[in-house]
């Protein structure tokens, strides 16, 4: 029985603290299985998802460096340095992407909402498997041409952002977390 301990567990892990090893292709896709368990207006299946792992991480970084490079050609070495090690340190990065072409039925808030629950609950998913995880995004998540040429994109899909999974190096202390006390109001008539 899953309990709200278990739930309230959940953090992130920043992701140049996640190493080896990280999920095998197996364990990925049973995390999977967990994650696309999630509300879907329509049945609509509105996500999908990538495997970045082994030497495409390498690749990946090269790709998003050259990128930045033509959109900042004077880009700071400390922000390049941070670009390469977002890919090239989890041993697995996922993207998750949301699928978004036209719809005479289901409005694309609801899919991009399916979308966003898979990006939760492959995060709880890492965690339950014992790896740490954290989902990031940044302009890469926005620029066309990286999403497009880079990650393989069509022109109706939207990154959700990528997860990075792999072994916690540190224990991460937990932030503080909004108190719903003050985020709840009983609604009256
Ligand atoms: C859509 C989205 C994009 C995010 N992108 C980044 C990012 O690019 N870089 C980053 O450091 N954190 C990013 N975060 C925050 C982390 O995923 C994470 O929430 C944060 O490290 C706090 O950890 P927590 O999950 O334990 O609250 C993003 C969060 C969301 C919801």
């Amino acid at each position: 029985m899953l309990t709200l301990a278990d739930l309230d567990s959940r953090h992130s892990i920043p992701t140049r603290q996640l190493g080896a090893p990280g999920p095998t292709p197996e364990q990925l896709l049973r995390m999977l299985q967990t994650a696309v368990r999630v509300p879907d207006h329509g049945k609509r299946e509105p996500f999908r998802f990538l495997r970045i792992d082994g030497a495409a991480r390498g690749a990946l970084a090269d790709a998003a460096l050259a990128r930045l490079r033509e959109r900042a050609p004077d880009s700071d070495p400390a922000v390049e340095d941070k670009l390469r090690t977002r890919f090239t340190v989890p041993p697995l990065t996922v993207a998750v992407i949301a699928r978004l072409g036209p719809d005479e039925k289901i409005p694309t808030v609801e899919r991009l909402v399916s979308a966003s629950c898979t990006t939760l609950m492959l995060l709880l998913a890492a965690q339950a498997e014992g790896f740490g995880a954290q989902l990031l995004t940044g302009w890469l998540a926005y620029d066309r041409p990286f999403l497009e040429n880079t990650l393989g994109l069509t022109t109706e899909e939207q990154l959700i952002g990528t997860v990075a999974i792999g072994t916690p190096q540190i224990a991460v202390r937990d932030r503080a977390r909004p108190d719903p006390s003050d985020l709840l109001r009983v609604w009256q008539p």
